[in-house]
């Protein structure tokens, strides 16, 4: 399409007309400088409770309160404590791995993070020890699975997105996105966990309590600039002035932080290491700044983790050429004109970070993978619209520092202890899978122990 078409086009999304941008500058425009005309996401057909509270879902005013009032979890700040439950979850990584090879040492690395990052997720999101490598058949891990194994193929999910008109069947239905009994469990464990605090002998270093703390103390000083808004509405009978979280929208955070950050986050760890196993010099190269560093549990804090210049390199190449959210979207709030390119109010425009990510205007050589790009000496080079693996301005990706370190951590505490290397069942170069970007079937790879 993008070769056929150029950078911007319009497109029919199911009977909608829409814009699909893939162009560095135009972005810019829209993302950044008009932003108060692109504040919105496209609404999705179920009036889904209580995701409908999330922040990926919000609207408007109540978006700007709700984003500005959980920002400061998110701080670089707020990530120092956080690392050292993701640490924990390494160390429970390292030990399944250990005992894994023992049996067979060719693993497929998506199931092998995936119990990994649900575990970060659970104990950063909701405070909740839940260790899914060794307890799979926990409610957590049963009710966790059931929401994210929501593929955009299952035939619910891609009616409502194509024919968004069926919205008040759906409700009327009470056909949401997910089962019932899955977000109550949801909603008891948050409710309790709250709770648990509330007497204030639980307090825990998580996400949760740095939501509720940040809505106590309104302490908003790292939350940024959220500029005025243009064609704003109220929604869901929201008082735009309440400026508390409600339980349910506390709620509705730390679900979709699993929503946004559980697939995301593996599928990068499995690419990483799909990367390093098929460039080996590099994986030495990484292995060699990782024993420079002479990590331990302990010392591998945030501040060591954003030290290592050449796992950066690698992070971001990875990203860049295997965006795991391949596009984004935004909805028009009120008629622009952008360079000669008319927006009218409730046009859906959608970015095209996959596109951008390879298109030789921005990348020389785009289909090579090759971390030197992001050197100190290159990356200065790069086009800051046309690398956008978390999206950008207000609207981006609030889970980028947390996801960063995640995998980062991860990365460098395997390779630590073990080497990767292609094995028989290593498609080279690999297909895409239907809705995710690596192979449905996953990434096998031999792990071999380093001692
Ligand atoms: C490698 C991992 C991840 C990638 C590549 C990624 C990418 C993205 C992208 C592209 C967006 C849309 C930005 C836009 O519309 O401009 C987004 C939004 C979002 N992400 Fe992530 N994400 C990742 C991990 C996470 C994690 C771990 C969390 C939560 C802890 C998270 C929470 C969110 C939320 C809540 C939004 C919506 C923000 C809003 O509407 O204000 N993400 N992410």
């Amino acid at each position: 399409m993008r070769l056929r078409h150029g950078p911007i086009y319009g497109i029919y999304f199911g009977s909608a007309p829409a814009i699909m941008i893939a162009d560095a500058d135009m972005l810019k425009e829209v993302l950044v400088r008009h932003f108060s005309h692109f504040h919105n996401r496209r609404e999705t057909p179920f009036d889904d409770y209580p995701l409908n509270k999330a922040l990926s879902r919000l609207e408007g005013a109540r978006w700007k309160l709700v984003r500005n009032t959980i920002t400061p979890a998110f701080s670089a700040s707020k990530m120092k404590p956080i690392s050292l439950l993701i640490n924990n979850c390494c160390d429970n990584l390292i030990k399944h791995m250990r005992s894994s090879i023992t049996t067979n040492p060719d693993i497929e690395v998506k199931r092998l993070y995936g119990n990994m990052t649900m575990d970060t997720i659970a104990q950063s999101a909701f405070g909740l020890e839940v260790d899914s490598q060794e307890n799979p058949k926990s409610p957590f891990v049963e009710h966790a699975k059931a929401v994210m194994n929501l593929k955009m193929y299952h035939p619910r999910v891609f009616i409502a997105l194509m024919v968004p008109q069926l919205a008040p069947i759906f409700n009327y239905f009470k056909l949401g996105l997910f089962p019932t009994r899955t977000k109550q469990f949801f909603m008891d464990v948050t409710t309790q966990a709250l709770n648990l605090r509330k007497d204030g002998k639980n307090k825990r270093v998580d996400i949760l309590q740095l939501m509720a703390d940040a809505q106590e103390n309104h302490d908003h000083s790292e939350s940024g600039e959220i500029p005025e808004l243009a064609g704003n509405k109220e929604k869901d009978g929201h008082s735009v002035m309440k400026k508390e979280l409600t339980m349910e929208e506390l709620m509705a955070q730390a679900v979709v932080f699993f929503l946004a950050g559980y697939e995301t986050t593996n599928v990068s760890l499995s690419l990483l290491s799909y990367l390093l196993a098929t460039n080996p010099d590099m994986q030495e190269k990484l292995y060699n700044e990782i024993q420079e560093a002479a990590l331990t549990s302990e010392s591998l804090s945030y501040d060591v983790v954003n030290k290592m210049e050449y796992l950066e390199m690698f992070v971001n190449e990875t990203l860049r050429l295997y965006p795991p959210a391949a596009f984004a979207d935004r909805v028009c709030t009120q008629d622009i004109t952008i360079n000669n390119i008319n927006f009218t109010k409730g046009t859906k425009v959608f970015y095209y970070i996959y596109s951008l990510h390879r298109d030789p205007k921005y990348w020389e050589d785009p289909e090579k993978f090759d971390p030197e790009r992001f050197s100190k000496d290159n990356k200065d080079k790069i086009h800051p619209f046309a690398y956008l693996p978390f999206g950008t301005g207000p609207r981006n990706c609030i889970g980028m520092r947390f996801a960063l370190l995640v995998v980062k951590t991860a990365i460098a505490r395997v390779i630590q202890k073990f080497r990767f290397e292609p094995c028989e069942k290593t498609q080279i170069p690999f297909k895409l899978g239907k809705s995710t970007i690596i192979p449905d079937e996953g990434i096998t790879l031999r792990v071999i122990a380093r001692e």
